[in-house]
């Protein structure tokens, strides 16, 4: 697994934080707001405490292809490797992440495009 050189830009990392708000919250919760989908076995966890590992290469893997026999979907036919890249960078660089800095970075517009800050 090739991880793309300069990944945690700014772009990608404001990109990520977006898909995750669109696609990922309902299941993973995001700071200070819990799941709206309850009762999973086994239980999605929460992706954006301080302290998860986060290797960008393993978590673009989980998200492109899904964990088989749990909840969590294959994102890689509705996600251009872009995005899932995007969303690795956004959810290894922003463990820790408090409520506010997360709804900010979750609602910057941009086309999630590499470029250096
Ligand atoms: C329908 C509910 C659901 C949705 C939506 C969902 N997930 Fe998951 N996800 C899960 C569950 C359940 C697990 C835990 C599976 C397990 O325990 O092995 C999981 C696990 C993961 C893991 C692995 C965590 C680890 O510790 O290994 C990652 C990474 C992940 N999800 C990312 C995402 C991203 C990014 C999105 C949005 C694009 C997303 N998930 C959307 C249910 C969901």
């Amino acid at each position: 697994m090739e991880i793309p050189a300069n990944l945690e830009t700014l772009q990608a990392e404001q990109a990520g934080a977006r898909l995750f708000r669109q696609n990922c919250v309902s299941c993973h919760g995001s700071p200070g707001v819990p799941a709206s989908v309850q009762g999973l076995k086994p239980e999605p966890p929460n992706l954006l405490r301080a302290g998860r590992r986060n290797d960008p290469a393993q978590v673009f893997g989980k998200i492109k292809n899904g964990i088989p026999g749990t909840a969590m979907p294959a994102w890689g036919d509705q996600l251009p490797d872009q995005s899932i890249w995007a969303l690795a960078a956004f959810l290894h660089h922003s463990r820790g992440i408090s409520k506010g800095d997360f709804d900010a970075l979750s609602s910057a517009e941009t086309d999630g495009s590499p470029k250096s800050r």
